[in-house]
């Protein structure tokens, strides 16, 4: 079939919740994709940061055969299974954590980190959470609440009680909403959606500072910044601040769904036997992928620093080029945007005509997430398809 086909099927029996580009992807290899027209693409989009090992990975397709030759790709979480079990320790010894909760998706991750919380609080009667302006934490009426985005709430009131928000690298406006019935604090701190915003060192120190004073759990939100992406295993590494909650998807499953919220010190021993579930969390196939992904998190966060500061610059070389398009570059590892004066999707489409997937973040920035296996060769190739379409926009 091709993209045409496809799409028009799409149209015929999708619901219209994505706003899609109409090709239809049919292969992959390394940094490189493949639709249905047989046109490729350089991806510096990565399943939207999901896939941190490229595609067509032997490591990964070793793993994934080996799960399906076994014959049990789920079994349940009333049963354990080894790849679950590994993925979980190999995940506290690369964060310095305690325990984790295997589930699907960030937006599961994040439902699991608030339920953690609520509860740690619910003896002193501790129930509000503080989320930030610009976040983005899913699409579960949970996770939309702490969303700091109007738009993701237009539509779908009431959202849950007990959610206040404040500014994002304000400590002031923390200050002036925390009090005794906190129970936790929810933070990205590198924000995606939002528009690549990394978190001011001094902020997150103070919310570190507030959350202990105020014995609330601070919980941050590593779903897109995580897992090598800003050139350290995990975001919060960069920092020197470590959460009391970790949720994370993503790249963890190597291409499969998988979540996870983790826990660090006082936020071990939340949940109790069924206080919480998730049917698939931790599959096996899942799971064995997240090994792979894991074992790699060393390789994978030193190219992350590498060629993340290696493609800052050449960001940045662009912006300085067309300052009646570009604001600033901003954004850490391979976690990168160009805050634009023009709609992102413009220039997405134009870099797509010429062979490069982008995406945007927010209302104005462009941003590029691509594997954690890229090359300068492709940053190279790709940096000059976006100063083309730029060009052309001017
Ligand atoms: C920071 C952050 N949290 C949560 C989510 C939601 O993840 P999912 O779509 O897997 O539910 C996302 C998705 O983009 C995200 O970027």
């Amino acid at each position: 079939m091709a993209n045409k086909d496809i799409v028009d099927l799409a149209s015929a029996n999708y619901m219209d919740n994505y706003s899609q580009f109409p090709i239809s992807i049919r292969s992959g290899k390394g940094v490189t994709v493949t639709d249905e027209d047989g046109k490729e693409y350089l991806d510096f989009v990565a399943g939207i940061a999901v896939n941190a090992l490229g595609y067509g990975d032997e490591e990964e397709k070793e793993a994934l055969l080996s799960v399906i030759g076994s014959g049990v790709l789920h079994a349940s979480n009333l049963y354990y299974n080894s790849h679950a079990v590994h993925a979980a320790a190999m995940l506290n010894r690369a964060a310095g954590s305690d325990e984790v909760f295997f589930c699907n998706s960030g937006a599961e991750a994040n439902e699991a980190a608030l339920k953690m919380a609520r509860k740690h609080g619910s003896a002193k009667g501790k129930t509000e959470i503080i989320s930030f302006s610009h976040s983005f934490h899913g699409r579960t009426y949970g996770a939309i609440t702490v969303t700091g985005q109007e738009k993701y709430h237009k539509g779908f009131a009431p959202m849950l009680p007990g959610v206040v928000y404040a500014s994002f690298n304000d400590l002031d406006s923390v200050k002036a909403v925390i009090s005794e019935r906190t129970a936790g604090i929810i933070v990205e701190p590198l924000q995606g959606e939002g528009g690549i915003i990394p978190a001011d060192k001094g902020f997150l120190q103070g919310l570190r500072k507030l959350a202990d004073e105020y014995d609330a759990l601070l919980i941050f939100d590593e779903v897109q910044c995580g897992m090598g992406r800003t050139g350290k295993p995990f975001c919060f590494q960069n920092y020197g601040i470590a959460p009391d909650i970790m949720t994370l998807a993503k790249a963890l499953g190597g291409g499969l769904p998988m979540g996870a919220a983790v826990a660090f010190g006082k936020a071990k021993g939340i949940f109790s036997p069924g206080d919480h579930a998730a049917t698939f969390g931790g599959n096996a196939a899942s799971a064995a992928l997240a090994e792979v992904v894991l074992s790699r998190l060393p390789e994978l966060s030193g190219n992350a620093a590498a060629m993340g500061a290696y493609l800052g610059e050449k960001l940045r070389d662009i912006v300085s080029r067309y300052p009646s398009l570009c604001i600033e570059e901003r954004g850490m590892g391979l976690m990168r945007g160009i805050d634009l004066r023009i709609p992102p999707r413009d220039v997405v489409a134009k870099c797509m005509e010429k062979g490069l997937l982008v995406c945007s973040a927010g209302y104005t920035v462009l941003r590029f997430i691509p594997p954690l296996i890229v090359t300068e060769a492709d940053i190279d190739k790709a940096a000059a398809i976006v100063d083309e379409a730029l060009s052309e926009l001017a």
